[in-house]
């Protein structure tokens, strides 16, 4: 792996876990008495899913789907392939995707359609990032964590080339890192 800057912290785990607190009362609520399966996204949504998890007070379902969208390294082309599909019954249940980050919008919209076809009640997206001033897709979450700002952003759960997942912040890779990717 090839020496990178990581710059500052830009959410600290308090931030995100109080974050994830807020978001799950608020699930709590909106999903009261109602069949729901969480549905979080391999790899990078696992940090801020797991805090989501143990904050909500109502029961749920829980399983993974693992989506690739392909592209440049820095950013995705649109083309969407799911690479892990799980066989949990979706019928007439809620759909929540717990996703870590939102950016072109490409890889939500095309497992939103997707997901659709199962005959859920509905499908909606917690994410813990949105990039909103990268969005080229029509797509919208319903739940967010935090905006942030075009950077490439490392840690809780989000990877550059597969590494820093396990930082317990939110932090970016400075620009001449990102420049030679
Ligand atoms: C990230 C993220 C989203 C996607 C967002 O996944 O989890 O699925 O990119 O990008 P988009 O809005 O431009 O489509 P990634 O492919 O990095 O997989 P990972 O979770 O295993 O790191």
């Amino acid at each position: 792996m090839a020496k990178t800057t990581i710059g500052k912290v830009l959410f600290t785990r308090e931030q995100i876990e109080q974050r994830a607190k807020e978001i799950a009362a608020e699930i709590d609520k909106d999903y009261e008495g109602e069949d729901l399966i969480l549905l979080g996204t391999l790899k990078g949504s696992v940090p801020w899913l797991v805090d989501i998890m143990k904050y909500m007070k109502n029961d749920f379902k829980l399983d993974f789907i693992s989506a690739s969208s392909y592209g440049s390294s820095t950013s995705s082309s649109g083309v969407v392939k799911i690479k892990f599909d799980p066989d949990i019954n979706m019928y007439n249940s809620h759909i929540l995707v717990v996703e870590d980050i939102v950016d072109s919008g490409n890889t939500l919209k095309y497992l939103m359609n997707k997901l659709a076809d199962r005959g859920p009640k509905s499908v909606k997206v917690c994410t813990m990032l949105n990039k909103e001033s990268r969005r080229t897709a029509d797509f919208h979450a319903d739940y967010v964590g935090f905006e942030v700002e075009d950077l490439f952003v490392v840690g809780y759960g989000l990877d550059y080339d597969q590494r820093l997942r396990g930082l317990p912040y939110i932090s970016y890779l400075e620009e001449e890192d990102v420049e030679a990717l």
